[in-house]
């Protein structure tokens, strides 16, 4: 039995124990139910259309690269991971799977998800590419688990994007990140970055202002409609200082790298950020923001020093 098999079984026998006896009651005061982000997320699945070609998966890494200034370089992709076990919590349809299989020499790529239909478009698309069964495993999770379904101290590598602002209990599934991390490796995180050019130009001016999108909502509130579609359960933005305490408290050693931009953005700002700047219905919070945007040598905005795009990247030590 190799160790890539016998984590397989791991991970299958973990995962029927946990679903058996490992539930939470969502801890929530008010708002949608837990089940609803994971049947939220089954129904709709980023790119839900199958690629038919390995070639047009692999395409797709790279245009996507290109719709996101800064993204590669902040989310370190794909990185050294030669013989490392890599986690990537909340996988969709296997973008970073994939990537990692095909550019790096790790050796075993684990993708978590809540969706069924994620994880059956990720098992395609890893099969397109002709990957070797052996170095993967797929796992179905639940937003009310508690415990991920892998060995504590197993992994090399977390790589979680775009995920833990739409979870019930990001504390939670933060605290599993660093239980089956082996002490010393590291975690790269992107959650929604409040910090930006999104939240406050796109939400809190062109949707809630000039559209009158969202009447009787407040910025964080019109926030959560704007990002994966308008019935998202759960979709927050993070002060890069709120996000560094829920890293701290779950025992890590935390830097935040900064906001990779998406194209949205940088046209949003060149379209309307002087209006914005100019109309007295913006709200000083957000007028503010934008009076101390800065542009780095490429033209991409910076606030107090750091890139003001969506995506908060956040590298995390387990100590
Ligand atoms: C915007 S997609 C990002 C997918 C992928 N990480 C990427 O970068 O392309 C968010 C993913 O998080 C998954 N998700 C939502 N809640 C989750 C939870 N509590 N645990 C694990 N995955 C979750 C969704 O099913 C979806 O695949």
């Amino acid at each position: 039995v190799t160790l890539a098999t016998h984590l397989a079984g791991t991970v299958d026998r973990m995962l029927s124990a946990w679903r058996r006896h490992r539930r939470l009651a969502p801890v929530r005061a008010a708002g949608p139910s837990a089940v609803s982000v994971d049947s939220y997320w089954t129904q709709h699945t980023v790119n839900s259309t199958p690629f038919s070609t390995a070639e047009e998966s692999e395409r797709y890494l790279s245009w996507r690269f290109e719709q996101y200034p800064l993204f590669r370089e902040y989310m370190g992709l794909w990185g050294d991971h030669d013989q490392e076990v890599v986690l990537d919590y909340g996988c969709g349809p296997g973008d970073d799977l994939v990537g990692f299989l095909l550019y790096t020499g790790a050796r075993k790529v684990i993708g978590i998800d809540v969706s069924s239909r994620a994880l059956g478009l990720s098992r395609g698309r890893l099969e397109l590419h002709k990957i070797d069964p052996a170095r993967y495993a797929l796992a179905q999770t639940s937003d009310t688990a508690v415990e991920l379904p892998v060995q504590s101290q197993s992994v090399g590598y977390v790589n979680c994007g775009g995920v833990l602002h739409h979870t019930s209990r990001p504390d939670v599934i933060l605290h599993e990140f660093h239980r089956v991390l082996k002490p010393g490796s590291v975690a790269r995180i992107m959650v929604y970055n409040r910090n930006s050019v999104w939240f406050h130009l796109y939400t809190a001016y062109i949707r809630l202002i000039v559209d009158n999108a969202f009447p009787g909502l407040d910025a964080d509130q019109a926030f959560s409609r704007t990002t994966d579609g308008e019935h998202c359960p759960i979709s927050r933005s993070y002060r890069p200082s709120d996000f560094l305490g829920l890293l701290k408290t779950a025992g890590f050693d935390a830097e935040f790298v900064g906001g990779y931009l998406s194209l949205h953005e940088l046209t949003c700002l060149d379209a309307y950020g002087l209006r914005a700047l100019d109309d007295p219905r913006l709200a000083n919070e957000h007028r503010e923001f934008l009076q101390t945007l800065r542009r780095d040598e490429r033209g991409l905005p910076m606030h107090a020093g750091m890139h003001a795009g969506i995506g908060g990247v956040y590298v995390a030590r387990r100590t």
